[in-house]
């Protein structure tokens, strides 16, 4: 009994202790964030924040996984020269953009609701709304229309001029090992534990067959017949893009059964099925299995954490007219 109850009071108090040191950590460090504020547009676009929830609730309301997309964009962005709006810019005859580089090509969705929306605000205030800010809003509407947390998005990021191909190597990948991707978050600022609740995003949305092929056949830390049932899905070769949900039980719903699911050996990525492998990550997996409000919260902290990556605020950067293109 003692022993069955200790994860979750290990967690309760890794939780309460994490919280106030994120706390201490974004006063003593909060550079950016003291500048971002939640208030950044109410006098200057009051509609604005309205106006995104109505186009995103509108977007999953049509197709449940474009939530997962839209949040996805907050990390593909973020992770690259920090919150800028640059994985929104499209190719030019002098400039690679990001959409084609390796993690991103044929996997990251959602420019088009991103366009419908800024269409939207422009119409409203224009050159008044940032893409960057327009990614975190609409990143926070996803998961609350399907069914997550809330929390306060930080506003007043400006616009980058540049997109960085290369940049993109920053973003990890999911053949990485658990201190591999340790390092990924550290190298922006973020903790281990910040990298475990941040990937509970993934109990939402699909992944492709070329990603998930090796799990499912080289790997022996997974579910057998959950590696049977995906190998009806995804051929020994053939079908590269071919779709799993990422979440065994429930991808178009924001909750915690992905840490569940880890602990079945039934995570479909790689690098998923790393947070329950015997490491140090291992006890904060129990503890959001068990406690979904205490995930929720932690979720809507990290997000924010995320967020304050780097962001371009005063007059670097510009306000995109065109959220695919430098004005
Ligand atoms: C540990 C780091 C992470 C790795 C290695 C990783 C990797 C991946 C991969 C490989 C996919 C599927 C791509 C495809 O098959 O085309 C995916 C999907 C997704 N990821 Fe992550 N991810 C990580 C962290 C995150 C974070 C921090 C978020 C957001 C907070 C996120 C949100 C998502 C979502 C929502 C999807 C589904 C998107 C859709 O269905 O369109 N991931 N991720």
């Amino acid at each position: 009994m003692l022993l069955a109850m200790a994860p979750k009071m290990f967690f309760k108090i890794k939780h309460n202790n994490l919280t106030s040191l994120l706390g201490l950590f974004l006063y003593v460090f909060g550079v950016a964030s003291a500048q971002l504020s939640p208030d950044f547009y109410n006098a200057t676009c009051p509609g604005a924040l309205p106006a995104i929830e109505n186009v995103v609730r509108d977007a999953v309301a049509n197709e449940s996984r474009m939530g997962a997309s839209l949040l996805r964009l907050q990390f593909h962005d973020c992770f690259v020269n920090g919150c800028d709006g640059s994985v929104l810019l499209d190719d030019t005859p002098t400039m690679k953009g990001e959409k084609t580089a390796p993690p991103n090509n044929d996997s990251l969705r959602g420019f088009d609701v991103i366009d419908r929306i800024k269409a939207e605000v422009e119409s409203l205030c224009p050159g008044v709304v940032s893409c960057a800010d327009i990614i975190t809003i609409a990143a926070r509407d996803s998961v609350v229309a399907l069914g997550g947390p809330y929390w306060t998005v930080l506003l007043g990021r400006r616009d980058s001029t540049i997109a960085n191909f290369s940049g993109t190597i920053d973003i990890p990948s999911p053949f990485l090992n658990l201190s591999g991707l340790i390092s990924a978050f550290a190298n922006k600022g973020l903790s281990a534990s910040d990298l475990v609740t941040l990937n509970g995003a993934h109990t939402v949305g699909q992944t492709r067959c070329t990603i998930f092929r090796s799990r499912i056949y080289t790997e022996d830390n997974i579910d057998p017949s959950y590696a049977a049932s995906l190998r009806a899905i995804c051929p020994a070769s053939g079908g590269d893009d071919n779709l799993a949900p990422l979440d065994t039980e429930t991808p178009t719903v924001f909750d915690n059964d992905i840490y569940q699911d880890m602990m079945m050996e039934k995570g479909i990525l790689h690098s998923d099925q790393q947070f329950y492998s015997g490491g140090s990550t291992d006890l904060q997996v129990e503890g959001y299995s068990d406690d979904s409000e205490a995930f929720a919260v932690d979720f809507g902290d990290a997000m924010i954490k995320m967020a304050n990556i780097s962001p371009l605020i005063g007059t670097s950067g510009q306000i995109r007219l065109n959220c695919r293109k430098v004005n």
